[in-house]
């Protein structure tokens, strides 16, 4: 009987051999980066070092095999050039490829630029009312997980993870779609999504070893259980319905004069027919479309950010005080204290934080970009349609721009700075960079401090033995860590 492991050395074999054939291939008219195979149990266990020490050996450019993909991987000197000059490295093709997404490049209509305007034009064009409808979510959980603190002067162990992820189900769908459709079914359906999306984009393969051996099986295997069940069990049956049958009322006269609508409402307005005033079935199910991308980009992925900054700081607990100092509130109408876009903005030393966690949390592989013809970069040539992906790593931690103490972890580093969390740069790249950069950057920096001084102004943050788990160190920006946090009351 084959062994798991000899099954995975005869894989892994074959696919570099495969590789190393076609790689010869085209090596006779042109000259390719050297190409490495790097073990698995070293590609998934210590990416970082892997690709550190491959990169140090063989130049600023490697090919590396990684789940039947050649992927090139090159250094901090070529950030801005890969990831900014979008003519010859493109987002989009490098983004969906590499989520498994390509379909949306057949479209007739560019998904991608969509969304991005959706974010742009009806989120962060008015951050002080995105703030405002979504910050007593944020409230409302920090409430509930610190209520049991009243009755115990005892420390409390919290699991926040998934309430986290409902959290920011609940965010986005007050904003987005609004507060009628924050229902508990909905909400769990919304986190769901999100999830079952990240699975069908593969941010989940390298945690499992079916989906490492045989990605394609693995992938194959997600999108027909996300489309045929998740999608139409979890959104379309249910906030997709309410949705559509909305849109399908919507008409040009019916304007809601001063008052703010839900993204979705502003969005769809422009695709009212001015000669029927109604928008036509196709665009219903375009906006929808695009509204499942904005769920999936937003939820998850800020969720994963705020276990990162919640476990980071129970880790240091001796931040926390300078951060209440830092806060202060606006009192509403009905007398409460509540944080506002400008309170958010004034937290200059959790900005600091929050930016100093993304930049040492240790992502590797990022950010993607992908030829679009065959392209001279460091005295090789990259072939059409290549993968080509920064080590993160090496850029954020680079000793010649931040100094000795690059890789060790100030909380304060930012401060006074004038460098904010969301200010990319080609030595600061969580939120990617260029023409693509993350467009919702801002309101995700904004959620993430919401939670963070909503959760310190009822209760004080420890983690069990100082210690939390990097449960995927090849996929940290989309998999969260894992830590026994607990809650202490504030005067004990
Ligand atoms: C902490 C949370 C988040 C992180 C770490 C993050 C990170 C990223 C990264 C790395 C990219 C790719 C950029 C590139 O390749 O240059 C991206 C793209 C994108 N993000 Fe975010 N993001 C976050 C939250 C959000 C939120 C809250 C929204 C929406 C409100 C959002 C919307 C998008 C969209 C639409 C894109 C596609 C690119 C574009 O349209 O320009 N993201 N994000």
């Amino acid at each position: 009987m084959i062994s798991a492991s000899s099954l995975t050395a005869i894989c892994i074999l074959a696919s570099v051999l495969a590789i190393r054939v076609l790689h010869r291939r085209s090596s006779q008219s042109s000259n390719l980066p050297p190409l490495v195979a790097i073990p698995d149990e070293q590609l998934f266990g210590n990416p970082r070092h892997a690709y550190e020490t491959a990169l140090k050996q063989y130049g600023k450019i490697i090919g590396v095999p990684r789940k039947n993909r050649l992927e090139y991987i090159v250094d901090q000197t070529f950030v801005a050039e890969v990831l900014t000059n979008d003519k010859v490295y493109s987002f989009e093709h490098g983004t969906l490829s590499m989520l498994n997404l390509h379909i949306l490049l057949a479209l007739p209509r560019s998904f991608m630029h969509e969304i991005d305007r959706v974010v742009q034009d009806h989120i962060v064009s008015d951050l002080d009312d995105s703030v405002d409808r979504i910050a007593p979510v944020f409230d409302k959980l920090a409430k509930k997980l610190a209520a049991p603190l009243s009755s115990e002067c005892q420390p409390i162990a919290v699991e926040i993870d998934s309430e986290v992820h409902r959290m920011m189900a609940e965010a986005m769908l007050t904003l987005i779609l609004g507060g009628h459709y924050a229902s508990a079914a909905h909400i769990a359906s919304t986190a769901r999504i999100a999830v079952a999306i990240a699975t069908l984009t593969g941010i989940f393969e390298n945690m499992s070893w079916w989906s490492r051996t045989f990605p394609t099986v693995g992938r194959t295997w997600n999108w027909f259980k996300v489309m045929f069940i998740a999608i139409p069990y979890h959104f379309v049956l249910g906030i997709g319905w309410q949705a559509f049958s909305e849109l399908s009322a919507i008409t040009d006269v019916e304007r809601s004069g001063t008052r703010k609508e839900p993204v979705i409402m502003s969005f769809a307005r422009k695709f009212i027919d001015k000669k029927t005033h109604r928008i036509s079935l196709i665009d219903r199910i375009w906006i929808l479309s695009v509204i499942l991308g904005l769920i999936f980009a937003s939820v998850h992925q800020t969720a994963v950010v705020i276990m990162w900054v919640v476990c980071e700081l129970a880790k240091r607990p001796e931040y926390i005080q300078e951060f209440r100092t830092d806060t202060f509130t606006e009192t509403s109408e009905d007398g409460a204290q509540r944080l506002t876009y400008a309170s958010l903005q004034n937290a200059e030393r959790l900005d600091s934080f929050i930016r100093e966690v993304m930049r040492t949390k240790g992502d590797t592989l990022s950010t993607v970009r992908q030829t679009v013809s065959d392209t001279a970069l460091a005295g090789y040539v990259i072939p059409k349609g290549s993968f080509v992906i920064p080590l993160a790593t090496l850029a954020n931690e680079d000793e010649n721009h931040y100094g000795e103490n690059a890789k060790v972890f100030v909380g304060d580093r930012w401060v006074g700075t004038g460098k904010p969390a969301t200010m990319v740069s080609p030595n600061y790249f969580p939120f990617g960079l260029g023409r693509w950069a993350c467009p919702g950057r801002g309101l995700a920096v904004a959620e993430i401090k919401l939670f963070i001084l909503s959760l310190i102004a009822h209760a004080n943050l420890s983690l069990e033995n100082g210690e939390y788990r990097v449960v995927d160190p090849l996929n940290v920006t989309s998999v969260a860590p894992k830590g026994r946090i607990f809650l202490h009351p504030l005067f004990s």
